[in-house]
């Protein structure tokens, strides 16, 4: 079907509109290539989330179209059905997705939905809770669980249905350090095993060491492209208000001072700033 590369799901000339109000998106072009992972960036009220929607198809299009694999969704339940397992939401609040009494429960709910055998649905359960590291909380009733452990279970929820893509509406919001640590731990497990994932933030410094192609909201359209040129873009940051992300000023000052070659790429972390240090302190 679709080699490495090719769109998975893609938004073509879309817009949309919430009842009475504006266009919040208008003749947008948005394709997500299999085994990309890929960061969404606009500030707040930019239509990320309504972006994601639409996607996913919670939202339908007022205008333009969906497709799946080169394939205009149909909005039946056979379309639909299609769409849910190849494209996965999981919205920004886990208690707005989170809804049966144990995590075992909810995580079960979608592909005992699709109506497959018990033992399939079992062991997509385990294979979900597994790769959220949340095994010992099957058990457990969702409202009891920390607001990391609640965000862990909906995208176990998600993942259950084995999705070519994963959406993840504003993942780390709400999350310690320690807890974005871990989730972008299994981020990168979900991605080794050939998930494509895509996230909305307004994070530039996360999206910059995390993604590989960034897209990003600004009010005259939505601009894509490989998540370091993305972000060298001023102007485009401008456009979208945000700000620079510290690696890249760090990269620009390493250059201006003649420290690093006007087309070297710069040190992304701090990890790989001391990495970087390192060596230059030797030569
Ligand atoms: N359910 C809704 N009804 C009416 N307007 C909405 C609704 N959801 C979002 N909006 C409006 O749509 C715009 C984009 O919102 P949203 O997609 O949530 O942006 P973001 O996720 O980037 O913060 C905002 O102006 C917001 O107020
Ligand atoms: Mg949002």
């Amino acid at each position: 079907m679709s080699g490495s590369g090719s769109a998975v799901v893609e938004l073509v000339g879309a817009g949309y509109a919430y009842e009475d109000g504006p266009a919040v998106l208008s003749g947008v072009d948005f394709a997500v290539p299999e085994g990309r992972s890929l960061a969404l960036l606009g500030r707040n009220g930019s239509g990320k989330t309504t972006l994601l929607r639409l996607l996913s198809g919670g939202l339908r299009c007022a205008s333009g179209r969906l497709r799946v694999a080169g394939e205009d969704v149909t909005y039946d339940r056979k379309g639909l059905t299609r769409l849910r397992t190849t494209v996965q939401l999981v919205v920004q609040d886990p208690d707005d997705q989170l809804f049966a009494a144990s995590v075992g429960q909810d995580v079960s709910f979608g592909p005992m939905n699709l109506g497959l055998p018990e033992a399939e649905v079992r062991a997509r359960v385990r294979e979900a809770l597994e790769a959220l590291d949340i095994t010992a909380l099957e058990d457990r009733p969702t409202h009891l669980l920390s607001y990391g452990q609640r965000k862990r279970a909906a995208i176990a929820g998600a993942v259950a249905m084995r999705p070519r893509v994963l959406i993840l509406d504003e993942p780390t919001a709400g999350l310690d350090p320690h807890g974005q640590e871990r989730l972008l731990e299994v981020l990168d497990r979900l991605r080794g095993s050939g998930t494509t994932v895509l996230m909305a933030t307004h994070d530039v410094d996360l999206a910059l060491r995390w993604a590989d192609d960034a897209a990003v909201l600004t009010p005259g359209g939505l601009r894509t492209g490989p998540v370091d040129r993305v972000l060298a873009d001023d102007a485009l940051l401008d456009a979208a208000r945000l700000r620079q992300p510290w690696a890249m000023a760090v990269a620009r000052l390493l250059r201006s001072r003649g420290l690093l070659e006007p087309d070297e790429a710069g040190p992304r972390t701090p990890e790989e700033l001391d990495a970087w240090a390192a060596v230059a302190r030797e030569v």
